[in-house]
Parts: C-alpha cells; structure tokens; sequence
C-alpha cells in the first residue's frame, strides 16, 4: 500500500510539475527557514478579502512552487443544491482551500468545503483540504483522515504535513507522550532482540548508537527528504529480515564516505544520503543478522517521530530500560535536568547570564563587549569525568547556545543576517569532554551533543532565516571512554585550558564497594592500606582538585551527602581545604533525588560547588530545603 502510494506521488509530482521541478525540490530545512520567515510577515493577517491571494502566492512560494502554475482562485461550483459557489483555492485532485478571516467559524468553513467538495467532479477531487483564517491551519488528508491543526507561528513544525505540495508522499507519525520514554523503549526492544539472537556487547552498542542517530536523523533534517531512512527499511528490505543487516551496513558505509568519493553506480536509494562523518560509521562492525521480528521492531523505531526528542534524557532513559541489575552496579542514576541546572547554575551559568544582562543594561559601547563575551564564551571548556550519556554536557551547551543565540540577536537586531550564520556561531560540540567508564554510554553521549548540536543550529537557523546546518560533522566533542580513577584527566584536557568540571559521579557506599573501588578511593584519598569510609563519589572530588591545583579549575558535583557527614568529614575535607586549596562557593544541602528513569533511585543528595581559595568568589550562595521534596530557598554568605 505504503509503495503504491509513494509511486502514485512520485507519478503526480512529475506530471504536475515536470522531472526537473521535481528533482530541484528545497529541502525541508530551507523550507522551515522561509515558513519562519511567511509565519512573521503574516503575523498580523486577518481579513479575508484583502489578503487571500497574496497570503497563497507567498505560501506556495515556501515550497519554491509558483502558485499559478498549479492552482486557481475563486474557482467556480455549482453545488448540489443548485446554488453557486466559489472555493477560494483550488488544485484539482490535490488541494481545495477554505479561507475565512480571523476568528470566523471553521466549522462552517469545513461544512462549505465539504458541499464544494461534493459538487466536484470525482476525478477533480482534492485529496487535501485546507481550513485557515491567517492565524489557524486546520489540514486534512481524505485518504487517511488525518486532521493536522496548529497556529501560523507552529507553520516551520509542520511543513513536512505540505510536502504533497512538492509531489512528495505525507506520512503521519505517532506523538506519543512522552516521547522520551517511548522512543528509548523501542530502541530498548531492539537491543533485546538482537542481544536475544546472540548480537551482543561492543558491536550491539556500536550498532544501536548508528541507528540512534539515522532514527533522529530522518525526522530532523539532516537526512533529507524526511523518512528517506525508513522509507529504505520498508522498500528495500525483505520482510522476512534477511538482508537487513547486510543493507544497513552498505548504508553505514555510504554514511561514512564523502559524496565526490562515492562511486558513481551507486544505488539511488542509497546516494540520497548525506556524508555525516565524525568517526560515528567509521569502524567496521560485524553485520547483524535480522529476522522478520526484529525487522518488524526498527521499522516501528522509525515511524516514531525523533523530532521531539530530548538528547539529554534519552541516552539515560534508554540506558535505564535496558538492564536495572547493570544500572545499579555502574551506579547510573539519571539526573534530571532540574538537578543539572542546580549544578550548572551556581557554578557558571548564573554568572555568564548576568555578565550578558549586565552589557545590555549599558547605553554605550556595548558592540565591543559583545563580542569579548562572544570570544569568552568560545573559549570555555567543560569536563564531566563520570558523563554517563552526557546529560551534563549536553544540558550546558544547550545553555550556553541559547545565550550566544541571544547575543547574536543583541548583535543583529533585525533579524536578518548578511552573513553565513555559520560563521557567527562560534560555540561548539568540541568544548566539552566527559569520560564515561561503560562504552555505550560514551558512545552515546557523544552521538547525542550531535543531536543537540542539530536542534540549536536548526533554531538559529528559523531565527535568522538562514539554513544553518553543521553536515558533514566537523567537530566532535571528546568522549573518553575509561575509568576515570585510574586516567589521568590532564592527556584529555590539561587543566590550564579547562574552565569548569560537573557532573554526577557514582557514589557508592564503602561497605558496598568492589575490591578495586575500594583500593581506588584509599589510594586517591591517600589513607593507607587500613581505615577508610569514604564513599566512592569522594574519589573524583578529590581527583577533580588534584588535577585544577595551580590551574584553579572550579568543579561541581552532586553527592550522597553521607559525605559531609560524619567519619567521611574528617577524611575528605582537610585533603580538599588544606591540600588543594580549595572553599566551597556554593551548596545545596540535602534534597531529595528525583528521577523520570524506571527504577527511581531512592537517595538524598547534596550539591557542592568548589573553587580555589585565592580567587573565590566572595559572595557564597546556600540553598537550603525547608521540604527536602520542594524547592530551595537561596541565602547568602561570605563563608559556607
Ligand atoms: C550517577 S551516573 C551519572 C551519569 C549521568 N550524568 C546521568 O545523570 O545519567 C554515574 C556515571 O559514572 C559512570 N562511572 C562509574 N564508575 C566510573 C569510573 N570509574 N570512571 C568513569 N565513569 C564511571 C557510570 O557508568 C555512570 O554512567
């Protein structure tokens, strides 16, 4: 059904527009570019008459289709009932539009449009219908029944809806909430299913990870047309699954080689695919053999719709429905992104934000320190030296783009840039380093700041009207797959050039530690061969000031606060204060833990930020639970 379809539009897109439109089609990312830009030059559009036509043309031209070549106004019915009637816009076999100005019924829009569609011949009968009054799209397709309704402003998120306009088959996706929770458990049925047909360990994680990223890819953009990536899987493979994994592997190959290296015979289906590079397909893996099953379970994988997906949380979440018994072992408990902000916050992020604000509140000169902030903010470095799949880093440079994007419109108050938004960009994934003790988080932490770096060039792309794509990958950040106790953190990143560390490294009781972990936390606590309480998170508060000693690296972590308790007090601090020369410039006594992952971990934790004595802040923020399930309630002090 799926393909008859698809031949049916490709059939429609020729005749209608001729091979060559058809092949020059935009992509989507340049089309959300101008739906952005149509979406704010019709912000104030309401009256029907006036507006109509001009409103049509200008949305055609989003699609780089000339209106007049395709479809008519005021179109001609005599209805059933004998009156006459006019539809507003009319493509035979294609589109029928209803306008009404803003605010009017759409309901009496639909039922008018239902009588003309009626008094057409059957053969001239559109497929879509369009209900708008400027500010309310209201599209359905009379195929499926699929109604789509969203504001002008949401036009840029649902361009792909209109792609029949370009002769492109529509497919409709499955928003399931929340999303996060949903797309890691499909890929979670995946793993269980290739692990169960005895495809395990590093080349599983390899795998998945590529799949991850084909999946995100091919509903956001960089594989483009949409779904060229699921359309591969349902058209081109078996149904009982056995070339599956041989195609994918050709796929992974295609991914990983420069367009002007490819071979020139190479498969069409295959060639639509972008070089992505990064490393991300570089390495051989030994093919997967797929069975009809576990075909049937990726196809599903890539009918969800990624675009919704959040790349903080769902390395962890999909980590989490993998396996509770490894998850409390490698003591992965997820941070929320409201915990992470607790970190980053106080640390860094509070004060880049008022530095910002501080050079905007100024009535001169502000161009200049503009940019020593931009060129600031370039220049930052971040280490998570228990990453997991790099919620941390990938939270921060969120952060830390939505601020540059917030200078840069400071800088360019129009809107509109003359240069390569590229170029005015300047943050990117290869400020931030994590180290990762189990290999597929590490992979992906990695793959996912990719997917976060993808979702903020494309929303600075919709802001400057500027496709802005970072494909083929350029950079990447620095994932260290290892154990952080025994690495020397400064062959990643000597600690003169690093800015901050954060993170949430595993805390794991004494009474509980492994042999190693044990012989680990007393060799880098220095207690000798016998005594010793301290918890294992104690270990990388005490590597993290070994490393940032002369350098002046500020860290922060979340801990059990077991260890600002107690035994743990005297073992730990005097090494921190006295041997490292460092104060804490900012707490967060005990709250209670809280996370969106299966299998809630049922802890109270502390926040602590430390930074060296001699150049420490002089105003130390505390904050404090009245509720340890609430919020905090923020004091200030000159000591903590
Ligand atoms: C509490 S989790 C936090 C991870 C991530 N930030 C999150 O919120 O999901 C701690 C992470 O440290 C990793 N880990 C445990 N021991 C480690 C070691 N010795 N070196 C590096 N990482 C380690 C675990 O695999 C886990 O991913």
């Amino acid at each position: 059904m799926l393909l008859l379809k698809a031949q049916f539009f490709k059939g429609l897109g020729k005749q209608l527009f001729g091979q060559r439109n058809f092949i020059l089609r935009l992509s989507f990312n340049e089309i959300r570019v101008r739906a952005a830009k149509f979406a704010a030059d019709y912000a104030n559009a309401t009256y029907e008459k006036g507006e109509t036509q001009t409103f049509y043309n200008d949305f055609f031209g989003i699609f780089g289709v000339e209106r007049r070549s395709v479809a008519r106004y005021e179109e001609h019915v005599k209805k059933l009932d004998n009156r006459s009637g006019f539809i507003d816009l009319f493509w035979p076999k294609v589109l029928l539009v209803e306008q009404k100005s803003t605010g009017r019924d759409l309901v009496k829009a639909g039922t008018q449009a239902g009588e003309y569609f009626d008094a057409l011949k059957e053969a001239d009968r559109p497929r879509f219908q369009l209900l708008c009054d400027f500010q309310t799209f209201q599209l359905l397709d009379r195929d499926t029944r699929e109604e789509t309704a969203f504001a002008l402003a949401d036009l840029p998120k649902h361009v792909e809806k209109f792609g029949f306009i370009m002769g492109m088959e529509k497919r409709s996706f499955k928003d399931q909430d929340p999303v996060n929770i949903e797309a890691a458990e499909l890929v979670g049925h995946l793993h269980d299913a290739l692990e169960a047909g005895g495809y395990s360990g590093h080349k599983l994680e390899v795998f998945l990870t590529r799949l991850v990223f084909c999946l995100f890819a091919d509903d956001t953009g960089i594989f483009e047309p949409r779904d060229i990536f699921l359309e591969f899987l349902e058209t081109r493979t078996n149904i009982d699954g056995s070339d599956m994994g041989p195609l994918l592997t050709q796929l992974f190959e295609v991914l990983d080689t420069p367009e002007d290296q490819r071979q020139v015979n190479l498969d069409e289906d295959l060639a639509r695919f972008p070089y992505v590079n990064g490393s991300l397909f570089s390495d051989a893996i030994r093919t997967p053999a797929f069975n009809s099953a576990m075909r049937e379970r990726l196809i599903e994988a890539a009918q969800f719709n990624w675009s919704g997906i959040s790349p903080a949380i769902f390395g962890s979440l999909f980590q989490s429905v993998m396996n509770k018994e490894e998850r409390r072992k490698a003591g992965a408990h997820y941070t929320t992104e409201k915990n992470i902000m607790k970190v980053i916050g106080p640390l860094f992020l509070d004060g880049l934000r008022a530095e910002f604000e501080t050079i905007r509140a100024r009535k001169t000169g502000r161009k200049k320190l503009f940019q020593a902030f931009h060129d600031k903010l370039a220049k930052l470095t971040f280490m998570d030296p228990a990453c997991g799949c790099g919620n941390f880093l990938i939270i921060t440079y969120r952060e830390l783009r939505l601020l540059e994007i917030d200078l840069l419109r400071e800088l360019n108050p129009k809107g509109q840039l003359n240069l390569d938004a590229l170029i005015l960009s300047r943050i990117d994934v290869d400020q931030f380093y994590g180290i990762e003790f189990a290999e597929f988080p590490a992979r992906i932490a990695e793959t996912a700041m990719w997917m976060m770096d993808h979702i903020m060039n494309a929303q600075l792309s919709l802001i400057f009207g500027q496709v802005f794509l970072r494909i083929p990958l350029r950079k990447s950040p620095s994932i260290k797959h290892g154990d952080a106790l025994e690495l020397d953190w400064a062959t990643l990143l000597p600690p003169t050039q690093c800015s901050y560390i954060i993170g949430n490294p595993p805390f794991v009781g004494a009474k509980y530690q492994s042999e190693l972990q044990r012989s680990q936390v007393r060799q880098i606590a220095d207690l000798g061969k016998s005594g010793g309480t301290l918890d294992f998170v104690a270990a990388w508060f005490l590597k993290a000031g070994a490393y940032g000693k002369g350098a002046g690296v500020p860290f922060a972590f979340v801990s059990t606060n077991s260890i600002v308790q107690g035994e743990q007090v005297a073992q730990l601090w005097p090494s921190l204060f006295e041997k490292y020369k460092l104060e804490i410039s900012f707490a967060h006594q005990t709250f209670a833990w809280g996370s969106e992952a299966r299998g809630k971990a049922a802890v109270h934790v502390v926040v602590l930020g430390l930074e060296p004595a001699a150049t420490a802040r002089s105003v130390r923020r505390l904050f404090s639970y009245p509720d340890i399930k609430g919020d905090p309630i923020e004091t200030q002090h000159t000591a903590i």
